[in-house]
């Protein structure tokens, strides 16, 4: 099919209008009243805050452009990508305001941005000067205009200036340079996200949104200039960061769609609504089931995948195209998995037999839907919509 927002093959289509269980596996679903439950309930809780924080959510999660359409549509206040191939793919599928929290280099991607800046109200996270004055000119040379937003680090030790001087430095030059414009300053604390204890992250993320405070500050005293963007924060800390005055926007991206990681991190209030589909493509003894969905469906750098535990069985290993489930008395009960289990599990005949098709609930979000081209999206168990994750492997 011509149109690149649609999925590429009509006959994958054809699905649509069709029980879930009719979709060729292993392939990705999410449910769709459950993530747009889950999209309205973090803009609730921002509203409910009252502390002014809005979202620009990462779009690295789902790489997809009507997920991030529908963000916009629900209020937020622009989207993030990871990558430029990222940003392109969703300014191609609409997007209209994209910020790439990291930083772009090299000669060719800086001209791929600058031309990007015509298509979408463009800014880039930037933490050297070179980078500024190469962004600078390319984008001066063809009329382009992108936002800078300095990138500074709040303990995470990865990009990001150090020192007040140089964000003040960037902050100057960005408003002074042709081409570009200072947007703002970010400051993510990824390695504040997953700690265990819900007061510890407290006490880390709020550490880390005073020292991102204070760059903000410091730019404004000592260059004359606002941040019109203040932006940090993740699924694991938006509840931090929704209550800090002066933040503009948190950059939460999994929580519409959770995993097993955000799942059992204390705090991240979201529902569960993104799965594997698979097959039961072997039950060769009665303690064993095996899937047609294994590791190059499903990543495995944050653990096991899981399962909906209606179907009573617990993911025992997994290899690169299988998963072995045993049945048990005792399955994983994710907090946020109830409405999925609900939907999917409990309808479901039992015993599973071969054939049958079972759902499988990724560790790790954001990595299983890089490894997909296709994102069926379901609603009361029909598949609504089949799309392209156009982002999907564009990291560079
Ligand atoms: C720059 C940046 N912002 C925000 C996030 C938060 O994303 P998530 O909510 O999926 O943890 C990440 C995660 O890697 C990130 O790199």
């Amino acid at each position: 099919m011509a149109d690149e927002k649609k999925c590429c093959s009509c006959e994958i289509q054809q699905v649509i209008g069709k029980p879930w269980t009719e979709i060729e596996t292993p392939a990705l679903m999410v449910d769709l009243d459950i993530m747009e439950s889950n999209m309205d309930k973090m803009m609730a809780f921002l509203k409910e805050c009252g502390a002014g924080v809005g979202i620009r959510p990462h779009a690295k999660t789902h790489k997809t452009p009507q997920i991030a359409n529908m963000q916009m549509a629900k209020g937020a206040l622009g989207i993030c990508a990871a990558k430029l191939g990222e940003a392109e793919a969703l300014a191609e599928g609409g997007v209209a305001d994209i910020l790439i929290a990291n930083q772009t280099v090299g000669a060719n991607k800086i001209k791929r941005l600058a031309a990007l800046s015509k298509k979408t109200n463009l800014k880039v996270a930037v933490d050297s000067k070179q980078n500024l004055l190469d962004i600078a000119r390319e984008s001066a040379a063809i009329g382009g205009n992108v936002g800078i937003v300095v990138e500074v680090d709040v303990g995470n030790k990865r990009g990001g200036v150090r020192t007040h001087e140089e964000a003040i430095e960037l902050a100057k030059l960005a408003a002074s340079t042709p081409g570009v414009w200072y947007a703002g300053v970010m400051g993510y604390e990824g390695f504040a996200v997953f700690i265990p204890d819900f007061e510890e992250r407290r006490a880390v993320a709020d550490r880390a949104y005073d020292i991102l405070f204070g760059y903000r500050d410091a730019i404004k005293e000592k260059a004359g200039l606002d941040s019109g963007i203040v932006s940090a924060a993740g699924s694991g800390t938006y509840m931090f960061a929704g209550k800090r005055k002066g933040l503009t926007d948190i950059q939460a991206g999994s929580y519409i769609f959770m995993d097993v990681r955000y799942g059992t991190t204390a705090g991240v209030d979201f529902l569960n609504s993104l799965a594997v589909v698979a097959t039961i493509a072997s039950h060769p003894e009665p303690e064993v089931y095996i899937t047609d969905a294994g590791q190059k469906s499903m990543t495995q750098e944050f653990g096991m995948v899981s399962t909906l535990p209606s179907y009573g069985l617990k993911v025992h290993s997994m290899s690169e195209e299988h998963v072995t489930l045993r049945p048990t008395d005792d399955p994983q009960r994710l907090p946020g998995i109830g409405l999925l289990d609900e939907k999917y599990a409990k309808p479901a005949k039992k015993p599973l037999e071969v054939g049958d098709k079972i759902l499988l609930v990724p560790s790790h979000c954001c990595t299983t839907v890089n490894l997909h081209d296709i994102l069926y999206a379901v609603r009361n168990g029909v598949v609504e919509d089949v799309w392209r994750v156009t982002g999907r492997g564009r990291f560079a």
